[in-house]
């Protein structure tokens, strides 16, 4: 009997240890609090500690964004495309008559992972199959003239945003969004011309309503935290991984790398012409830069075939 009534306090006693460790785990700490429901979340916490990582406040153009003379002063002669700042004004104010007020993003939810692809546009994606793993993430980010057609094992076919500039510019469909760098006066034209109304028969290259314009303030920024100034620029590519971190809560890296050569060839065509390398772009510091983020779980590269 005294055994017996031993043993039913002994399990009453675990049974309230449970149920009270039970209460006390299940009780999150508002500053503990999750941004994101991936293993890991990026700017969440130190387990992703990486000195360039901090997020930048408005990546995107909006309405009332204001450009410093400083990020004008970078951004006019890049390309050696010149103009005063009470121009670039102007042209930002037409592009905003057609285009939202704010980018049309996804915020973040504590309840949702949402994971992107960058999709760069070396032949090391040729023979990778990596085409599955691509179109499984939630954004697949394609860059200038990164095409499926005809590759679709290797690179996917799923396009959620196609990250491109006035001279790589091509045909999208109604849902792809497009992320538009501009990097001369001439640019912000551009992007007013294509999207105001066309001649009667002629399709819009793009979905107004989807389209975002990348912060000259946020291309600097890269140039200067994150490649510490070298080369003129950094290239579109390296610039779509960092908005991808931007926009995601995970991020997987597909199609980086030159070619034995030392060139920035494409997996569509063959090189043609051996000295272009990788422009005016500091290729091997991005790459270099890529591989840092890599290590540090930051992001996920693949490195093809
Ligand atoms: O050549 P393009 O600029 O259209 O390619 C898109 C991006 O993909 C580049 O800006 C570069 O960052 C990356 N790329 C690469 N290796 C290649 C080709 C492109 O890393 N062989």
């Amino acid at each position: 009997m005294k055994t017996k009534a031993r043993l039913l306090i002994l399990f009453l006693s675990v049974s309230a240890i449970c149920v009270f460790w039970g209460k006390v785990s299940r009780y999150v700490s508002p500053e503990k609090q999750r941004s994101c429901a991936c293993d890991q979340c990026l700017f969440e916490n130190d387990t992703l500690a990486f000195q360039r990582l901090r997020k930048f406040p408005q990546p995107f153009l909006s309405k009332n964004s204001n450009l410093s003379e400083e990020d004008f002063n970078w951004w006019r002669v890049i390309q050696s495309g010149g103009g005063t700042i009470s121009e670039y004004r102007g042209n930002v104010s037409r592009v905003f008559q057609l285009i939202p007020a704010n980018p049309p993003l996804e915020e973040p939810v504590p309840g949702r992972c949402r994971t992107c692809a960058v999709v760069g546009n070396s032949r090391n994606l040729l023979k990778s199959h990596y085409g599955p793993l691509i179109d499984f993430q939630d954004y697949v980010i394609r860059i200038n003239r990164g095409i499926s057609k005809g590759f679709e094992a290797d690179v996917g076919n799923r396009t959620t945003h196609q990250v491109m500039y006035l001279e790589s510019r091509s045909q999208l469909d109604n849902t792809t969004r497009p992320v538009l760098f501009t990097f001369k006066m001439r640019d912000l034209g551009w992007i007013t011309s294509v999207l105001s109304p066309q001649p009667s028969g002629k399709k819009s290259l793009f979905n107004k309503d989807l389209v975002m314009v990348v912060n000259p303030a946020f291309m600097r920024n890269i140039h200067h935290v994150w490649l510490k100034k070298k080369g003129a620029y950094a290239s579109t590519g390296f610039m779509a991984l960092v908005l991808a971190l931007h926009i995601c809560d995970e991020v997987h890296v597909f199609g980086f790398g030159a070619d034995s050569d030392g060139n920035w060839s494409h997996y569509w065509e063959k090189i043609p012409n051996k000295k272009v390398k990788t422009g005016g772009h500091p290729g091997n510091a991005e790459y270099e830069m890529i591989m840092a983020l890599a290590k540090h779980q930051v992001l996920k590269f693949y490195t093809g075939w």
